[in-house]
């Protein structure tokens, strides 16, 4: 179990209150004149990621105080415990071990006294084997076709990680013809539209549908999975098709043999892998399919080596604690409300998407682990898409906004594909949008620059305002020599322990996500209302009159 402490109370929190009074105008400018080592002081490497912080309003003392709130706060303990298989979703009463998924050196993990990692490897060698089945075209279709498309239906973290990875990896896809071998699509949404359009593009020939669904009861899926099979049957004609065409990736083995998968075609997962940490499990059935198992089991590497370097680096060199940490400081400190990711490469362009599951189920909580409700902020709201086209959309709320918004800038130094001075042009935006989120643009450089373009005095004046970047907007920034399998597996690692850390430290419980269940409830409940055109009157009037339209207007 996790102890709980007040995190208002830890001394720490308390120092860093005063000393926040001391630095909070402190610009950065100003940081970075003072100190010509900045950046070696403020920037930590690991394998070829390199993540400089130093573009935030922290001194030495700030990272200090900070690094005492995470000690106060019980935050190595914390870690050892997650690792070691302790029940820490006290909620749920389950253990939290996404990580053993990836335990490429298999030091056994005990859940109940029993080693996961048998498991965890014969389920990562059916996944083997089944990829390499559909990818030498020995899994055939009904008609004796090799498969082509692959459909995974599922939500939040049945889809959500598959997605970005498979998006994230295409030039690792397993190639046929010059082309990637397999087509993969994903179906999460209950609209009827993201199916209908999705089956559009299929044959049903050459289509494995995978059903992912940690408990095989999510409205959703369910009903996606169930479209997909009576389109599928309209074509096969026979129930006995079903097995060469639908697999289910569940711990439910019950209800997946009540869909009418075989057993057979079934890869498991445990409870104690939480729906938002799963794509390292079988629920990355589709990623290995897609990109290879080799390529697969390199992503569940490099998410291992991040887990070594969590667990093992001392806290002044532990990137997902400091990156946790900063964050605290602008969340706690400078009342910052949200938090934006920005990665510069097209391919990554679902990272902030996923994270935002990530990030915000985990700790979107108000509540701490004593069941009381916290008089503190926790969660940013986390927001982000890929530059440049972010810069030509938000960017200009970022600079001269009135809200403060940290951000991360994630960059590769090698582009998958290298086109002319496309990435140059990238990459001079990356930096330089960090740079001027930094320094701003000082009156006196706006007069500078509109008397040197001919403005008269008046119009200088007039302008001039408008003109001022005020500067001092924080970023950190993440530039990797390429996003391998390797290297976006400690990626996500990383951004996994930095919620982790911040979870701890606002005592709050990051593996459950019981706010999802009430309009779950309320949906179930009102569905069978809307089968017929009875008005209704069981609700308040605003949702009573909503209903009633809707059953007016659907009549037209
Ligand atoms: O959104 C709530 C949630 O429980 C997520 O945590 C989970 O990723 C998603 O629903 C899907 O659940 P399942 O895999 O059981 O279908």
């Amino acid at each position: 179990m996790l102890p709980s402490h007040s995190f208002l109370q830890l001394p720490a929190y308390q120092q860093l209150q005063s000393h926040f009074e001391q630095i909070k105008e402190r610009h950065l400018r100003d940081l970075f004149a003072e100190n010509p080592n900045r950046f070696e002081e403020f920037s930590l490497r690991f394998e070829d990621i390199l993540v400089d912080f130093s573009k935030n309003r922290i001194t030495a003392e700030t990272i200090q105080l900070l690094r005492r709130l995470a000690g106060e706060a019980g935050l190595y303990e914390a870690i050892e415990k997650m690792f070691s298989g302790d029940p820490i979703n006290l909620t749920e009463n389950r253990s939290v071990l996404h990580v053993a998924l990836r335990n490429r050196s298999n030091t056994p993990v005990l859940v109940d006294e029993k080693d996961v990692m048998p498991d965890v490897n014969a389920v990562l060698d059916k996944m083997k084997r089944f990829s390499e089945r559909i990818s030498s075209g020995e899994w055939k279709g009904y008609t004796g076709k090799p498969i082509r498309q692959l459909v995974n239906i599922g939500i939040g973290g049945s889809d959500l990680g598959p997605v970005m990875v498979t998006e994230a990896l295409k030039p690792y896809a397993v190639q046929k013809d010059g082309k990637p071998q397999l087509e993969v699509h994903f179906v999460s949404n209950v609209d009827g539209v993201h199916i209908y359009e999705t089956l559009q593009k299929l044959d049903p020939e050459t289509t494995l549908f995978m059903i992912a669904s940690k408990t095989f009861t999510t409205q959703e899926t369910m009903t996606n999975a169930h479209s997909a099979r009576d389109w599928f049957l309209e074509y096969a004609g026979d129930e006995s098709a079903v097995a060469k065409h639908f697999v289910a990736i569940s711990t439910n083995q019950s209800e997946v043999e009540k869909f009418g998968i075989d057993p057979e075609n079934m890869f498991v997962f445990w409870d104690w892998v939480g729906g938002r940490y799963s794509l390292w499990s079988a629920i990355g059935l589709s990623i290995a399919c897609y990109i290879g198992f080799d390529h697969f089991a390199d992503l569940l590497e490099g998410g291992h080596a991040m887990d070594l370097h969590f667990k093992n680096t001392p806290i002044e060199e532990n990137i997902p604690v400091t990156l946790a940490l900063v964050g605290i400081w602008y969340n706690n400190f400078f009342g910052a409300e949200s938090h934006a990711i920005l990665p510069y490469d097209q391919y990554m362009h679902r990272f902030a998407a996923y994270f935002q599951q990530g990030d915000m189920e985990s700790n979107g909580k108000s509540v701490d682990r004593n069941g009381q409700p916290t008089a503190y902020q926790t969660g940013p709201v986390i927001w982000g898409e890929p530059g440049t086209n972010g810069q030509h959309a938000f960017y200009q709320l970022i600079h001269q906004g009135t809200k403060l918004i940290p951000c991360d800038f994630i960059a590769p130094a090698i582009s998958h594909r290298p086109l002319g001075d496309h990435h140059k042009m990238l990459l001079s935006n990356f930096f330089a949008q960090t740079e001027a989120l930094m320094n701003g643009k000082s009156g006196e450089e706006v007069v500078g620059e509109l008397a040197k373009s001919g403005k008269t005095k008046e119009e200088i004046e007039l302008l001039m305002p408008f003109k001022v970047f005020s500067g001092n907007r924080p970023t950190n920034s993440i530039l990797v020599q390429k996003i391998t399998p390797r290297t976006l597996g400690s990626l996500i690692a990383l951004y996994e322990h930095k919620i982790f850390t911040q979870g701890i430290i606002w005592n709050i419980f990051s593996f459950d996500q019981w706010g999802v269940e009430l309009g779950k409830q309320l949906a179930s409940r009102i569905l069978p209302e809307l089968a017929d055109d009875q008005p209704v009157s069981s609700h308040d009037s605003s949702t009573n009159g909503l209903i009633n339209y809707y059953k007016e207007m659907r009549q037209a």
